[in-house]
Formats: structure tokens, C-alpha cells, sequence
């Protein structure tokens, strides 16, 4: 029987009528599209008489499908109301969904890895893109130019130079669909430019390194100590992939004298700046990129400034790198996000925003130290970014208290999940993000993160606000205080 398309109540939906039987063929059919949630519930069904007509069957087989239909509890008939999807409560959850138990989403997050997104501009975002819409010319609407759109690119250009200090000409700005497009781009541009090994920080983001190692290089764990990464032991590789100026997850700055190393290596350094405008405790650290822009490729996002859904990164790469990671870079970010994107940036709405979000995390990173220090912890990694490390010296530590927070419904990671599997298993401790959580539940998180820290489990978390876990005995193992004490100032 072939395949329809019926106009279901003004909405088009594919109806399969399967085998030679007509009637048996809709009723499975409708059976199947309310099961898949195709019709949702309370949807109301065109009269027998219209879906007749868009089927081209007889009116008189529908009717006695609605009515089969109805008698078996997936369908709902009242007069004055029509046919209607019966609701959830009616038909009950299909039988698949009741056998698996229902997947644990952790109440409290405390990751890291994305910024609260209740605190996105939405508002703001929406007058720009308003603005940009009301004013774009139609070609912008076209294809966009595979590096991305000029008024981003210039924009950028000058963000760019302003606040992170990277060497910017808008012409080597290349725009993509956040870090991790911009990265498979420029690994498979570095491959077929005949690199073989990636050099990457013994600890850092997993799915990077897959996207590195599917663009067919090999990578090779690089330590990080008290200073930052050990160039030096990256001796063999053709490329880099760093976070100098927090590295991710633990936190140190690049020291300026492994700075100065790196920027006279002699391979090509990819610095993912990924939270470069988050520092809080002294002047940023500027890009790396401006002392060696020949070797350097930059790449920043608005993952964490404003909110990673939106798909937008860029990257600033080397003039002779150009042509092929463009081409590498294939379809870039909707051309209307770059125009609004384009146009925060130059009203000033970017850097308020930043302003506003700087301040709001650098409350929650000092509310949680306090929260560390109540339990005699220490914490590393937070003189930027968005999250924090505490480490202990036994690796079961990590995993106990992992499986703790786990047990009052709150998310955290170990240092165990960034570890690149070649790296030698040389440190234990939890990777805290603080950005997460909207504000209204970060007390509560903060809570629970005592709770789960402190030595003897309290029955009740104990209240953050009141004197913030003071007074609970110190028991943990808690090693490496100096992972930033090395961050000596800018030379
Ligand atoms: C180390 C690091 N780099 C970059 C990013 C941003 O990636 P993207 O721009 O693809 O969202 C993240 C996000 O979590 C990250 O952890």
C-alpha cells in the first residue's frame, strides 16, 4: 500500500499504511504515530470525512478505525470535542519505556564545562538580532562565506586585540561552529599538511582528543606540572593542542617562562583560550598567540560567555594555514547568529555581558573556596575560568566521594574522567564547576558539596549560608596546595 501524506488537523503527518488491508493498515498506523509521540496527546484528528478525502479511502473505514481506536484507549471521542489523542494517563507509557528505569539526572550540577545558562541575555540578544534581521541586506541570507561573515570577522579583529591581546587581522579570523568544529578543522588541515603526531596536556577534554585522533593523527600526553605544561617533553610532535592561559581541568596558568618555551617551539601550538575572559584575580593573561602568531592557531568561543547552544567559535590561524583549514571548515554557523554576534560585540553588549557574568562567578568561586576552606580543603586552579580542583593523594578518594554526591542526586567530576588514557594515573582529586546550577540552586549545591566533602556525613546538609560548614573537623587527604602558587607575575 503506498505511503500517504494526510493533513492531520492543518499539521502534515506520514501516515504508512503498511500491507493490502486498508482498514488495518490506517489503524496500525495511527496506533504507531500516537505511540512515537508523532500525534501527541490531546492533538485532535481531522473528521472522518477529511482524512477520507486525503487518504482517498472510504469514509466509512475511518470512522470505523476511530472507533476501534477509541475502544482500545488510544483515542478519546466527545461530542462537540471530535477525535482526539487520548493523554498519557489514558494510554499509559509504551511498554519499552516502562521497563527501563527512568535515567538519574542529578539535581545539582556541579560540573564544569557550561556557564549558567539562566543567565544568558535574552533580552538583549533578541533586540540585536531584531536589529540585524530589520537591516540585512538579502544576499546576507545567501550561502555565508565559508569563513564567516565579514562584520563578525571584523569584529572580532578588534574584540579580540582589546581583550585577549592576540595579533588579529580580520582576514585571518576564521569563523566556526564552536571550539570543537574549529578544532576537527584544523586537525584535518594539519594531517593532510602532513603532521602525523598532536601533542595534547596529559589531562584535558576527552571529546577533543577524539576529534583530534579521528582526523587520523597520533597523540601523544604531554605532563602538566606546578608551571604548566612540559613542552619539552612534546619533543616529537609536529602539533599542540593547549590551554595556556587556564589549563583545563587543573587550572594553572601557563608560567611565562614555559610561556616563552612554547612560543619557540618549534611545531604548531593550537591555544584553545576557551574561558580567556574569565580571570579574576589579576590582569588577563593575554594570548599566547600574539608572541608567535606565525605558529599559533587561536581559538576562542562563546561557549562560556554566552552559552554554548549557540554554536559559535572562531579561530585565528597562521596566513599560510588559511586555505585549507577554510576548506576543511566546510558550513559554518547560521549567517544571522555571526550578523547578531557581529553586532553585540560592536554595541558593547559582549563586553557588558562579560562584565556581568566575570562578577557573578567570581561571587560563586569565592562563596565555594569558603565553603573548601570551612572543611581545611584546598583548592586550585581559581584564578580564572569557571570551575576548580581539589586534589587528595589516593585515587579511591576520588572515586568514594564521587559515588557520595552521586547518592544525594549531585554531578561531579573526577580528575580521573580527563586523564588521556596513555597518561600516567599521577593525580586524584574532583574538577568543581561553579557556573552551572542557576543562581537560586547554588546554595543548595554548595550545600551538598559540604555534605559530601565534610568527614562525617551529616544526616542533614548543613546550611551554607550560616557560618559556611565551619567548625567541621578536617580529615581529608588533601595534597598539591601550590598547583597556582607558581603563577609568578608576567615577565
Ligand atoms: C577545554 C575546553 N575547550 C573548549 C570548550 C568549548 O567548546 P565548544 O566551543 O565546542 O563548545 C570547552 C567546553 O566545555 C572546554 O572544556
Amino acid at each position: 500500500m503506498p505511503e500517504t501524506w494526510a493533513n492531520v488537523s492543518g499539521i502534515d503527518l506520514h501516515l504508512e499504511l503498511a500491507g493490502t488491508r486498508v482498514r488495518a493498515g490506517l489503524e496500525a498506523a495511527l496506533r504507531g504515530a500516537v505511540r512515537s509521540g508523532r500525534l501527541p496527546p490531546g492533538i485532535r484528528l481531522p473528521s472522518s470525512r477529511a482524512l477520507a478525502t486525503d487518504l482517498g479511502i472510504a469514509r466509512n473505514t475511518v470512522a470505523e478505525v476511530y472507533s476501534q481506536l477509541v475502544a482500545e484507549g488510544w483515542l478519546t471521542a466527545q461530542t462537540g470535542s471530535g477525535t482526539c489523542v487520548a493523554s498519557r494517563h489514558v494510554l499509559g507509557p509504551p511498554a519499552a519505556e516502562q521497563a527501563r528505569p527512568p535515567a538519574a539526572v542529578p539535581r545539582y550540577d556541579l560540573r564544569p564545562g557550561v556557564p549558567d545558562l539562566a543567565a544568558f541575555p535574552r533580552r538583549e540578544w533578541l533586540a540585536t538580532a531584531r536589529k540585524v534581521l530589520a537591516a540585512a541586506p538579502d544576499h546576507l541570507l545567501g550561502y555565508p562565506d565559508p569563513r564567516g561573515l565579514e562584520p563578525l570577522r571584523t569584529a572580532l579583529a578588534g574584540y579580540l586585540a582589546r581583550a585577549r591581546g592576540v595579533t588579529a587581522d580580520p582576514g585571518h579570523i576564521l569563523i566556526c561552529a564552536g571550539f570543537a568544529h574549529g578544532l576537527a578543522a584544523v586537525c584535518r588541515a594539519l594531517r593532510a599538511d602532513g603532521a602525523r603526531t598532536l601533542a595534547v596536556e596529559a589531562y584535558g577534554h576527552q571529546d577533543h582528543r577524539d576529534i583530534a585522533a579521528r582526523s587520523g593523527l597520533t597523540l601523544a600526553p604531554v605532563p602538566v606540572d606546578g608551571l604548566g605544561v612540559v613542552i619539552d617533553a612534546a619533543s616529537g610532535a609536529d602539533a599542540a593542542l593547549l590551554t595556556p592561559a587556564h589549563q583545563f581541568p587543573l587550572g594553572v596558568t601557563l608560567h611565562p617562562r614555559r610561556r616563552r618555551e612554547v612560543a619557540a617551539w618549534a611545531g604548531v601550538v593550537i591555544e584553545d583560550d576557551y574561558d580567556g575572559e574569565f580571570r579574576y584575580d589579576r590582569q588577563p593573561v593575554g594570548s599566547l598567540q600574539a608572541l608567535a602568531p606565525d605558529h599559533v592557531i587561536y581559538a576562542g568561543t562563546a561557549s562560556k560567555s554566552l552559552a554554548p547552544g549557540l554554536r559559535l567559535g572562531w579561530l585565528v590561524v597562521p596566513p599560510r594555514l588559511l586555505d585549507a583549514v577554510t576548506a576543511e571548515l566546510a558550513a559554518g554557523p547560521s549567517g544571522l547568529d555571526q550578523l547578531t554576534l557581529a553586532e553585540f560585540i560592536t554595541s558593547g553588549g559582549y563586553d557588558r555581558q562579560i562584565r556581568r557574568a566575570r562578577l557573578a562567578y567570581r561571587r560563586r568561586r569565592d562563596r565555594l573556596t569558603s565553603v573548601l576552606s570551612g572543611l581545611g580543603l584546598q583548592v586550585s586552579g581559581i584564578s580564572a575560568g569557571l570551575h576548580a580542583v581539589v586534589e587528595f593523594s589516593r585515587t579511591a578518594r576520588e572515586c568514594e566521594l564521587l559515588a557520595r554526591a552521586a547518592g544525594r542526586g549531585l554531578a561531579l567530576h573526577g580528575l580521573e574522567t580527563y586523564r588521556a588514557p596513555a597518561a600516567a594515573r599521577d593525580r586524584t582529586g574532583l574538577v568543581i564547576g561553579y557556573a552551572r546550577p542557576p543562581e537560586h540552586a547554588y546554595t543548595t549545591a554548595l550545600a551538598r558539596l559540604a555534605a559530601v566533602l565534610a568527614p562525617d556525613e551529616p544526616a542533614a546538609p548543613p546550611s551554607v549560608s550560616s557560618g559556611v560548614v565551619a567548625g567541621v573537623s578536617r580529615s581529608l587527604d588533601v595534597i598539591r596546595t601550590s598547583v597556582n602558587t607558581a603563577e609568578g607575575p608576567e615577565r
